[in-house]
């Protein structure tokens, strides 16, 4: 069969990495995927830019709303990041255009995939987006397929790989807050406004899309509780320490009998358990299905790297011809999310 044909928009830290697995492994992709997987066409706000890839082997494109509409390409990679403006018009010119979707836009998702997954079933392509929660780990793939036997009555764990390297440096190196936040975006870990990190709005915009796999129901970022990790001081640490515990920035999503409840704070965590030997830019998500008990999973949260590899992976599903629906249900059937507990 013919190869698959991309259009990949921004080429940041992530963008470069798919180019770079691709490169690396497009032959082992083609067999596994029994098609051909090819970049055609990119896209970029500088061109000029110097990355840790070779661009030149692409034709280059200017807009990326053009990009999305482009009539050679079959799959739209949107990995530009942000919630409004150009990502968010690409992504519905694609679909709307009848291309599949995949992207690493938590934000963007968080604030408007209902309305994206509506443009992707009308158009009955994919809104795959497995990078944009938990970068390596595939929860995604878990909530939305395996686990789909369950109901769940809680999602939690650290979503952010940025705060969990500036607390573990923090607390294991005696690090300043300042300076590993510099380490974490000098290794490509923070957001390009890391306030979306420490603020714990980037583990909010990841537990939205959780809590509407988890539940069923409509995302509903403005619901969410959110405190960050700017307060947390060495002293704080240090207290926690004494106490056997180790402070985690960690989301929970959980059905009680108010509804719904959605919240990201920096939380004590008992000693030697698995979420507090959680380290550096590592993530670690618990969910609780009714018949499967607890399944937790964990690996590198952020980075290059994992991130490229949850984006091949949504990319491998399209070669393979599977197009499943955007969120674990139809978005027709989602429920709305019930209305905040008085
Ligand atoms: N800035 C994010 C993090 C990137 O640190 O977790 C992965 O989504």
């Amino acid at each position: 069969p013919d190869s698959l044909k991309l259009g990949l928009a921004g080429l940041g830290t992530v963008g470069a990495g798919v180019l770079r697995l691709i490169d690396a492994h497009g032959g082992e992709i083609a067999g596994r995927a029994g098609r051909r997987v090819e970049v055609v066409a990119v896209s970029a706000r500088d061109r000029s830019k110097k990355r840790d890839a070779v661009i030149e082997n692409y034709r280059w494109v200017d807009d990326p709303i053009a990009l999305a509409q482009d009539p050679e390409i079959e799959v739209f990679v949107e990995l530009m990041g942000g919630e409004e403006g150009i990502p968010k018009e690409a992504v519905e010119a694609a679909l709307k255009a009848g291309k599949h979707v995949v992207t690493a836009n938590k934000a963007l998702l968080a604030h408007h995939g209902v309305a994206l997954a509506r443009l992707a079933e009308a158009s009955n392509v994919a809104l795959n987006f497995e990078a944009a929660v938990a970068g390596g780990i595939p929860i995604v793939k878990v909530m939305r397929e395996s686990l789909q036997g369950n109901d769940f009555s809680r999602v939690y764990g650290i979503l952010n790989g940025t705060c969990n390297y500036i607390l573990t440096l923090m607390q294991e190196e005696g690090t300043s807050f300042d300076d590993a936040l510099k380490d974490a975006q000098a290794k490509g870990f923070a957001e390009a406004d890391p306030t979306f990190d420490i603020g714990g709005f980037d583990t909010a915009h990841k537990l939205a899309l959780l809590t509407s796999l988890a539940f069923g129901v409509e995302t509903a970022f403005d619901q969410i509780y959110v405190e960050g990790i700017e307060r947390i001081a060495a002293a704080d640490i240090e207290a926690a320490d004494g106490l056997g515990y180790r402070l985690k920035l960690l989301g929970v999503a959980a059905a009680t009998e108010h509804g719904i409840e959605q919240r990201v704070h920096p939380a004590m965590v008992p000693k030697h358990t698995p979420i507090a030997e959680t380290f550096g830019a590592q993530n670690c998500v618990v969910v609780e299905g009714d018949f499967v008990e607890d399944v937790m999973l964990s690996g590198q949260g952020a980075g290059a790297g994992p991130t490229a590899s949850a984006v091949m992976g949504d990319i491998i599903e399209l070669a393979r011809g599977h197009v499943l629906a955007p969120f674990a249900t139809k978005v027709a059937d989602l429920k709305p999310y019930p209305q905040a507990a008085m």
